[in-house]
């Protein structure tokens, strides 16, 4: 292993410890959606598993080949046609649900909106109306920049309908990280707001769109939603707002069924480099796979849960857990504009207990800073209802996984830690409730139609009780089908490793059963609050700041984000020793990062010093950096070209460092 080498191994020795187990209990497994029997039918014949999963969903035109596989290269249900749109909400109304609530949305400020699915079938057709007026055609790109409002989701599901594929970047991004995305993608139409409401206050978002805009060309028009009614500029000729132009469409619309493998959206992530990845989802096989995992992962029952998932719709746990596996399964579920803290930290118990919540999905980071703020706060609500459990992100530390389940799932619920990514686009590897006995800290079994492995350097599955990389040893119906523009690159991150195996980036262990236990990541991608953020971008970023030489990023554990990150910056010469010695260049660097990438990516800690310690052949050495922020003895350092440089890197920072 390369340089993820110390963390991947001081995890694995802080869990080989874990023991306790909790069996599901008889009353939950008599009511389960999952059946153990399902891996044995899976295993007998994969395809044919996956293809009686697509059976669930409603197809214009059946399929011909079920999986055309030519590595890297995968095609499920070749010759179907379907719409996303469709399956995701007009059937429902036309199978009687449409006054089944689709989502109950609650505004940070405390205004509601009920949203029926005839309601949301009336929005998406209205939506699709208008974006064909405003020039959107199949095969369009479309960027989406809004905050956490039903918009949202009329929006990506009107892109859908149409065949356009949406991009959606996360608001909390910067114009730069928009303006790359816009450009990379030639979108045609940007679809977003003039803010949200963020801690209490309207955050604005329209001025962002305005830079990105104008540092692109592809753009034709701009639909704004209006949310704060905060003051924005307006380009007359290419804004409109999403009331004058969407309300007066006609609230139907005839859809068109889409091949199987048109594709449905892109989706940026942090690769190695600086540059990030538009990750391809396409429409068959994607549906097919986030219905599957949301009906048996979540044991969805339509007609009595209360789903709610508390990612936001820019990362793809809202793609596939908020939009696309719920509603093709005709959820009821909770989506919250805002933060966890406005305006009191029992802010998300409080919507659990007021809408009936029974099934919660949510991420680490969040467990723990509920721990931190104390079991009091969840204990003052009804949490009675809750009967599922969901984690992910990030590694699921078994102390978080046991008070999680404790203190939100009185004792009693299942926890399923559930291991996937933005380019396996639905989950991977989980217990399936009510069938595994559940050990705190472990995604468990790959479920049933997936296969995964963990390899040693030479690809060699370990044995039980080894450690090594994740990877996936077949095709999947929603796996991701390159990276946009670039299937060079995509063969070469997730194919070239292990050939003919998809390389996850992640270090892995198998127990005495042969369970999973996820690591973190190998590479140079850091894991910050269950977001992943690449080292390369953060020191990029960095470096194009005037006052910076050269800087090297690392990702130090961290007891609430699971990662932080830590920055070692060399100033240029033009930089005064008393400028460098002082607290402000290193607030003026921190805003920076976060001026061009985004809040989620200001460094919590930047150190200035004099050096960085390199191989000879120049490579940055960033476990002993990590040594560094991590407070620990430095490693060994015989490897560097310079190996006084350690010291004086040591010499240079404050005591506490
Ligand atoms: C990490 C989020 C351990 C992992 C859905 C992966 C996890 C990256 C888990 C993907 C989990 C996600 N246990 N690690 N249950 N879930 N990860 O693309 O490192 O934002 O590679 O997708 O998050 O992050 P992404």
């Amino acid at each position: 292993m390369s340089d993820g080498d110390s963390t991947a191994e001081q995890g694995l020795s802080n869990l080989l410890h874990e023991e306790r187990r909790f069996a599901p209990s008889p009353e939950f497994a008599a009511q389960a959606n999952a059946r153990a029997e399902m891996y044995e039918r899976a295993a007998a014949d994969r395809v044919g598993f996956w293809e009686d999963q697509a059976r669930d969903l409603s197809w214009d035109t059946p399929w011909e080949t079920a999986l055309d596989w030519q590595p890297p290269f995968a095609k499920w249900f070749v010759g179907g046609t379907l719409n996303v749109a469709y399956n995701c909400v007009d059937r429902h109304v036309e199978s009687g649900h449409g006054d089944q609530v689709a989502i109950h949305w609650e505004g940070e400020p405390g205004d509601t909106r009920t949203i029926t699915y005839a309601d949301l079938q009336r929005e998406v057709c209205k939506a699709a109306n208008a974006l064909t007026e405003l020039g959107v055609a199949k095969g369009d790109r479309v960027a989406i920049y809004l905050p956490m409002v039903p918009e949202a989701v009329f929006a990506m599901l009107a892109c859908a309908r149409l065949g356009a594929p949406h991009s959606v970047v996360f608001g909390g991004f910067s114009a730069d990280a928009l303006a790359s995305r816009i450009d990379d993608a030639s979108a045609k139409l940007v679809i977003t707001a003039d803010g949200g409401f963020r801690r209490g206050a309207p955050s604005a978002l329209k001025p962002a769109v305005d830079e990105a805009v104008s540092r692109t060309s592809s753009v034709e028009k701009v639909l704004v939603v209006q949310r704060t009614k905060q003051d924005v500029e307006w380009h007359e000729g290419r804004d409109v707002w999403w009331h004058e132009v969407v309300d007066r469409q006609p609230d139907t619309h005839a859809y068109e069924p889409h091949d199987s493998e048109h594709p449905l959206y892109i989706l940026y992530t942090s690769g190695t480099t600086a540059k990030p990845k538009g990750i391809l989802h396409t429409t068959g096989g994607y549906l097919t796979q986030v219905a599957y995992t949301h009906k048996y992962v979540f044991d969805l029952k339509p007609d009595t849960d209360v789903y709610w998932c508390s990612a936001d719709i820019g990362w793809v746990t809202g793609h596939s857990y908020i939009v696309y596996g719920p509603l093709a399964n005709r959820a009821t579920q909770v989506m919250y504009e805002g933060t966890p803290d406005t305006p009191d930290r029992g802010r998300l118990w409080s919507i659990a207990e007021k809408y009936g919540v029974t099934i919660l999905y949510t991420a680490p980071t969040l467990i723990r800073t509920m721990m931190k703020w104390g079991e009091e706060i969840p204990a003052a609500h009804d949490l009675s209802k809750i009967r599922l459990l969901g984690s992910v992100g990030e590694p699921i530390n078994p102390e978080a996984w046991v008070w999680y389940r404790r203190v939100v799932g009185h004792d009693e619920t299942p926890v399923c830690d559930t291991w996937w990514q933005t380019e396996t686009g639905a989950l991977m590897i989980s217990p399936l409730p009510g069938v595994t006995t559940l050990k705190p800290g472990s995604a468990q079994r790959p479920l049933p139609g997936i296969s995964a492995e963990v390899v040693d350097d030479r690809g060699e599955p370990v044995p039980n009780g080894g450690g090594g990389y994740l990877v996936l040893t077949e095709p999947w119906p929603s796996m991701l089908r390159g990276i946009w523009g670039d299937d060079t690159r995509y063969a070469e991150t997730y194919w070239s490793r292990f050939p003919g195996r998809y390389f996850a980036g992640d270090g892995a262990k198998k127990d005495e059963d042969g369970d999973i236990w996820l690591l973190g990541r190998v590479d140079d991608v850091m894991n910050v609050s269950g977001h992943r953020i690449s080292t390369t971008e953060v020191e990029s970023a960095l470096v194009s700041h005037p006052k910076v030489a050269e800087a090297a990023v690392v990702g130090a554990t961290d007891p609430t984000t699971g990662q932080g990150i830590v920055a070692f910056v060399i100033v240029r010469g033009t930089v005064g020793e008393d400028e460098a010695a002082g607290a402000e260049i290193v607030q003026e660097l921190r805003n920076h990062v976060s001026k061009e990438i985004g809040p989620i990516a200001k460094p919590r800690q930047i150190m200035i010093v004099p050096e960085l310690p390199k191989t000879r052949s120049g490579k940055i050495m960033r476990r002993l950096l990590r040594d560094v922020a991590e407070n620990r003895s430095v490693g060994d350092v015989t490897t560097l070209a310079d190996s006084t440089v350690m010291d004086l890197i040591s010499a240079k920072l404050p005591a506490s460092a």
